[in-house]
């Protein structure tokens, strides 16, 4: 898996290295891949595996944002144009196909594609031949097509928002990104991935992910996948004073559940509520029990009585017992 490393794919769980070896597979033939999967998941680093792990590798890899692609200038942009073309085109333009030649075009967010460009696409998939805007000559692609998208093309070709034919051309081979949180064990693993490269790109000393972090990481369902993963290790390690990562912010923001004290997600911050909640209890307890005394109170609690004191005035204990006194 040499090219692998060299691309950082990183992911140990069953699910992802099945995604690793359907790669290898599909990366040593031709036909179109569409690749699937929810926002964040890796599906244009898995398109570029394909491209540089194959045959293709030492030819030009050109991404393609479909949404990008005005619908005027679309065949223009693709295809290219003839000098005189249309009215603004003064020079001639070669087009991303021909910019591929030999390699891979890499068509994403095949969704956005509006009825005429899937109409446009199609005809080229037929048989990889093209004609520039304005010229008369057919071209031929050498290129091989890798496309993706988020949405559910399946769906949406039953609502008639996409083509039918152009999904089973599109779908001859069909590669999966699962989501982080079918891919048990790989968000740590991706988190030190990022904390590293973080660490040398700033030229930082080394950083770690405290307990708190790994137990976030774990817990939580990351919806935006590997992207979101990456973002929050960059910003808690542009924020982190000390060299432990501790996703505070995140487990606060993120975690509803943190709020109801039987499922915290942050172990040392839920320790030390508990802890709270057990001695705040404890006090108020014994103080009742000796009638608001605390040098009995202490006594009660086989506790002395400064160390007592402590305790009432930690949680602020005097003010509700009225009349109270602590002298
Ligand atoms: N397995 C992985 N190992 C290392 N980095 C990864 C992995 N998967 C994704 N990444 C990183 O996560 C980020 C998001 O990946 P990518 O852009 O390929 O996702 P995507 O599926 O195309 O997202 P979107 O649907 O939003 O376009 C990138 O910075 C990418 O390098
Ligand atoms: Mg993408």
């Amino acid at each position: 898996m040499e090219g692998m490393s060299r691309l950082n794919l990183v992911g140990s769980s069953p699910a992802f290295q099945q995604v690793l070896r359907s790669l290898h597979r599909l990366a040593e033939v031709d036909a179109t891949v569409l690749i699937g999967g929810e926002t964040g998941t890796g599906k244009e680093l898995a398109a570029r595996a394909l491209h540089y792990i194959g045959p293709r590798s030492g030819r030009p890899f050109i991404p393609v944002n479909c949404g990008g692609l005005s619908d005027n200038l679309l065949e223009s942009e693709l295809f290219g144009h003839e000098r005189g073309a249309f009215t603004d085109a003064r020079r001639s333009n070669a087009g991303l196909v021909s910019e591929a030649q030999g390699g891979t075009l890499f068509l994403d967010e095949i969704d956005t594609l509006s009825p005429r460009g899937q109409g446009s696409l199609l005809r080229f998939l037929q048989d990889k031949s093209y004609r520039r805007v304005g010229a008369s000559s057919q071209n031929y692609a050498d290129v091989r097509v890798v496309v993706a998208s988020n949405a559910d093309l399946q769906a949406m070709a039953q609502d008639r928002q996409f083509r039918k034919d152009l999904l089973y051309r599109l779908n001859v081979l069909h590669i999966q990104m699962p989501p982080l949180r079918e891919r048990p064990g790989d968000a740590v693993e991706l988190a030190r991935l990022f904390l590293v490269r973080l660490c040398s790109r700033y030229q930082k000393p080394d950083k770690y992910l405290h307990e708190d972090a790994l137990s976030f990481i774990q817990r939580y369902d990351w919806p935006g996948n590997v992207r979101e993963l990456e973002n929050l290790i960059h910003r808690d390690f542009l924020l982190c004073d000390g060299d432990a990562l501790r996703c505070i912010d995140a487990c606060r923001q993120l975690l509803p559940q943190a709020l109801n004290g039987a499922d915290r997600s942050c172990f040392s911050e839920a320790k030390a509520d508990a802890i709270a909640d057990f001695e705040r209890r404890f006090v108020r307890e014994l103080l009742a029990q000796a009638g608001g005394s605390i040098t009995q109170a202490a006594r009660l609690a086989g506790k002395d009585r400064s160390a007592f004191g402590k305790l009432v005035r930690k949680y602020g204990i005097a003010e509700p017992l009225n009349g109270l006194s602590l002298g």
